[in-house]
């Protein structure tokens, strides 16, 4: 019986620029989606006025503190750390002909911090963030120019960071744009459905531009797509249950279809039709398609239920609405915790792609509190990690390849629906509360100790619950 995952497994943490790094208007950086954003993902977009208040506009000051994060990594044995490249950095309007050299030299120096200690970056070229110049001047994803400036993008920093990074991932869960306008695609929220199929039809052929660059620039690159991996049942047995889960799951695995193919899937012509879509593809874009990626990457946080029944509720979950699981707990914001669903997710996307797999995000938002003596035992945090990384070792047991994983937060940070502190994910315990108060001091919390054993004995000290 094996006990233990293979040698050469990644272990890390995932985060992104705009979640961490502050330093909003350091080194000539631009307005990003999410400057505009103080109230998370879902929140209200507002102009900004000198003075007024976002949360990121610090974060956790990982801009200037990552020295001492990274040493936190180093120390819990981290081999691999998904970091976001905030693209406002490199071309603060986005439109620019010539990149910005304090933004590529700020990541030049946070590579080679982790280099020292043996971690292996992976990075999101885009994690929720584009430059607000691009919305304003070009209406975002829905231009099809846009496509150009993310591969003047791209192609920039795979050149200057060839022989740092390895992993690279295009877009955070790409299928989000559909319930996330704003934040995935640049397009207001009331955007209709045709407008925001015609911008995420830019974003993936975008994507497969970026994969075909990586490929020319990167020599034994990996460059992965990132999906929000939704997985849903059927809520009960009834071959109408069956049909909407199926049908639901294909909202979200067409986005895979594509990147992992190189092409649309036959059943999405049915869809767009019964929706009224038509989009725009040239004879080009389907050149430009049919470049797949290396690996699937995926973040997988919950499960829930999908039915035919209309008048069932739905809850907010992950970015997506589902139907409840009667069999499943839900953690303090109502995620359905459900580890299971985690070697389903594994073994269904390696049937569906035989294609490489990558945890990119799982973790537990909760609140933390302290003991009299400070301490912070977030046995909860260890009690979801656990039995999610034993269901993965259950995966690869049941033949699936998975890269590594990577939980997400590794530190807390801002969280992304609400940009809420209060919800931590970390295995460090940050100082900061959701109106900004605090030191920003950092402190192990119990599961630092917890996930330090498990990498170092390579998963053999998972209880198997
Ligand atoms: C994923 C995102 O949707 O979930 C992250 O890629 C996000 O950016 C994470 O932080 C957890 O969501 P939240 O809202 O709890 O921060």
């Amino acid at each position: 019986m094996m006990h233990t995952f293979p040698q050469n497994f990644l272990w890390g943490g995932a985060m992104a620029a705009n979640q961490v790094e502050g330093a909003w208007r350091e080194g000539g950086k631009g307005l990003s989606t999410s400057d505009l954003q103080p109230h998370g993902i879902f929140g209200e977009r507002v102009a900004r006025q000198p003075g007024d208040f976002n949360i990121k506009d610090i974060a956790i000051d990982f801009y200037h503190r990552y020295p001492e994060d990274i040493r936190l990594f180093a120390e819990m044995g981290f081999t691999v750390l998904r970091i976001s490249i905030a693209w406002t950095r490199i071309f603060p309007q986005g439109d620019e002909e010539q990149p910005c050299e304090a933004g590529l030299a700020f990541y030049d120096r946070l590579f080679d911090e982790m280099a020292k200690y043996n971690i292996a970056p992976m990075v999101t070229l885009s994690h929720y963030e584009m430059p607000y110049g691009l919305v304003s001047n070009y209406g975002g994803w829905g231009n099809r120019q846009t496509i150009v400036f993310f591969e003047r993008y791209a192609r920039t920093v795979f050149e200057r960071y060839r022989h740092k990074v390895k992993y690279w991932l295009t877009f955070n869960e790409i299928n989000m744009s559909l319930h996330a306008p704003f934040t995935g695609v640049g397009l207001p929220e009331n955007s209709s459905r045709q407008a925001i199929y015609q911008a995420i039809h830019h974003q993936l052929v975008a994507s497969a531009r970026a994969v075909k660059a990586c490929h020319q620039i990167v020599s034994e690159g990996k460059i992965g797509n990132m999906l929000l991996g939704g997985l849903l049942y059927p809520l009960t047995c009834r071959p109408e249950d069956m049909l909407e889960a199926l049908q639901k799951n294909r909202e979200w695995l067409f986005f895979g279809d594509v990147q992992a193919r190189g092409a649309y899937p036959p059943y999405m012509a049915r869809f767009f039709k019964q929706q009224g879509i038509e989009i725009a593809i040239s004879e080009q874009d389907n050149i430009d398609l049919r470049e797949p990626v290396d690996f699937i990457s995926f973040s997988y946080y919950m499960s829930g239920c999908a039915t035919a029944d209309k008048t069932a509720a739905l809850a907010r979950g992950n970015v997506l609405d589902m139907v409840p699981n009667p069999h499943l707990p839900a953690s303090e914001w109502g995620w359905q915790i459900d580890p299971q669903g985690l070697r389903l997710l594994l073994n269904m996307l390696a049937d569906r792609y035989q294609k490489p797999l990558f945890i990119v995000e799982n973790g537990l938002g909760a609140r933390d509190k302290a003991e009299a003596d400070g301490a912070i035992n977030d046995d909860y945090r260890i009690a979801y990690l656990n039995d999610h990384l034993v269901q993965v070792r259950e995966a690869i047991k049941d033949g699936v390849e998975v890269w590594g994983y990577t939980s997400w937060g590794p530190i807390d940070l801002v969280s992304a629906s609400k940009a809420e502190f209060s919800k931590r994910y970390g295995f460090i315990y940050v100082d900061r509360d959701d109106q900004g108060n605090g030191t920003l001091a950092r402190r192990p919390k119990k599961s630092f100790w917890w996930y330090r054993e498990v990498i170092k004995t390579q998963g053999a000290s998972l209880s198997q619950r």
